[in-house]
């Protein structure tokens, strides 16, 4: 049988057809646009994410036997809020994951609700990307568009209410909306109260690979699929990039460099960091994990690149870098604040440390150092909890850079696996929508039978150590200019 994956990402949605051997037999890309409204804003269309993804289903059948299609599934950016009304139509652009605008709504939890009671009820605080704050955003600043909501749902599960007609969500995700009880798995009462919202606005949770219903008749006929095609409930990206990593049970690591950079540790049992600085989520194998989430990843690298030296020819950049473990700028990643683990959506990208002779390469060297530095202080966090990692996956399109990987081993000092397909969250939302349409028993069985090890990065000891002494001074550059950025 054939299984679609549905990888909705922030820049495009990436769409894999895989068999039930694990094989891909065609991946497909369609973009659409980003909106910044307002300076640390960020917005897209839910319509354009359907439009491009009928768009894409097409193409990626072109010459395949439509009728062994038996299900689909997704990974989807988190956190974000799709608001519909009465006519499950959409009130207005989503707010993404990345979105900074609410400050004062986070400060109001964080601060008048207070972290305790959050972390009780949650598991997790407030960051400003979550979903719960801007729904307090919405009615403190939009307050006719909050009166018309009738349900509310994150951006993948737009995706399977357009597909299925159904409203549903997934535990990995949901764990993300700051409204839910990730430990007990259920809808926060206490949550849904300080939020104005009811249990009925909100979608029906599922295990990431339970099914949710099947595809709409109306859509099996436009697309050539059956109408029997099966969809399951899916994950966030993150979860499921860790699925499609292989990076599920306990103890794994997952290392993501998309447009958000994430550290990913699975785990079979409940736990949170007692600062709250990692997010403790549900995870797509049906257990738990922990994360560190940067806001600008590879992102900041496309913005170096494209925007700024008018060039996406990155390898060729990346070619003339000379100074590994030896470079005198430093790089703050913080084009849209920052999540892991400062918690500021003031904090802004800055370069330190040029001179005269600093050249071009330098620069773009810092910036994939900056990447890395501010992962490893998410894994500083989870060194702190006890939790030891020697060896991590990697995917994402900033993972197809052999020298961001080597940077990275160095930098974290462990080893990092590549893997056959690095389509971290398209290959685990096709290997969802497999465990979801009986292929396999369980998540775990499926990455075990499907994700392939090809090469390991072993971090070299001369450069680790001189990364190490790098990465004390890059942690001393932000807590310098923290009161700075509240001004600008
Ligand atoms: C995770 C997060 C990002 C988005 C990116 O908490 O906000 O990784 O999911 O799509």
């Amino acid at each position: 049988m054939l299984y679609i994956g549905i990888d909705l990402g922030t820049s495009a949605v990436k769409l894999l057809l895989m068999d039930g051997g694990g094989k891909i037999h065609n991946i497909v890309s369609k973009e659409y646009p980003l909106y910044f409204p307002h300076p640390g804003w960020s917005e897209q269309k839910p319509e354009d994410w359907y439009e491009k993804t009928i768009e894409g289903i097409h193409e990626l059948l072109e010459g395949a036997d439509k009728s062994q299609v038996a299900g689909i599934s997704f990974g989807g950016q988190m956190h974000g809020l799709v608001a519909l009304d009465g006519e499950d139509k959409v009130i207005r652009p989503a707010i993404l994951w990345n979105d900074g605008r609410t400050a004062e709504e986070t400060d109001y939890l964080n601060q008048q609700i207070g972290r305790e009671k959050l972390s009780e009820y949650t598991a997790n605080i407030a960051f400003a990307g979550f979903t719960a704050p801007k729904l307090l955003w919405m009615k403190n600043n939009e307050p006719e568009n909050f009166a018309r909501i009738a349900k509310i749902m994150l951006p993948k599960d737009y995706l399977a209410y357009c597909l299925s007609g159904n409203h549903c969500t997934d535990y990995s995700d949901a764990s993300g909306m700051l409204l839910m009880d990730v430990k007990n798995k259920c809808w926060s009462k206490e949550m849904l109260e300080i939020c104005h919202v009811t249990e009925e606005q909100l979608p029906k949770l599922y295990e990431s690979y339970e099914v949710v219903g099947t595809l709409k008749p109306e859509l099996a006929k436009e697309t050539g699929l059956s109408e029997e095609v099966r969809i399951v409930a899916g994950a966030g990206d993150n979860a499921a990039a860790a699925v499609g990593t292989g990076t599920v049970g306990d103890g794994m690591c997952n290392i993501s460099l998309g447009t958000s950079g994430t550290i990913f540790i699975s785990s079979k049992s409940f736990g949170v960091d007692e600062n709250n600085a990692l997010h403790s989520f549900a995870h797509a194998d049906g257990r738990y994990h922990l994360m560190g989430c940067m806001l600008s990843a590879a992102s900041c690298n496309k913005w170096w690149s494209e925007d700024i030296l008018g060039t996406a020819d990155f390898a060729s950049e990346q070619a003339a870098i000379t100074k590994l473990g030896e470079n005198q700028v430093f790089y703050l990643p913080y084009l849209m604040g920052e999540r892991s683990p400062h918690n500021d959506p003031k904090a802004r990208g800055t370069f330190i440390g040029m001179t005269m002779d600093t050249t071009r390469a330098d620069m773009t060297q810092a910036v994939l150092e900056g990447v890395a530095f501010a992962l490893r202080d998410s894994l500083e966090v989870a060194g702190k909890l006890g939790v030891k990692i020697e060896r991590t996956k990697i995917c994402g399109g900033g993972a197809k850079s052999p020298l961001w990987k080597r940077i990275i081993a160095n930098v974290m000092n462990f080893k990092v696996d590549v893997i056959e397909s690095e389509e971290g969250p398209g290959y685990g939302g096709a290997i969802l929508a497999a465990v979801g349409c009986g292929e396999f028993g369980s998540v775990e069985e499926a990455a075990g039978k499907l994700v392939k090890v090809i090469d390991t990065v072993e971090p070299e000891e001369e450069l680790a150590a001189k990364y190490e002494e790098r990465y004390q001074k890059f942690r001393k550059i932000y807590p310098a200019v923290k009161d700075l950025f509240q001004e600008l």
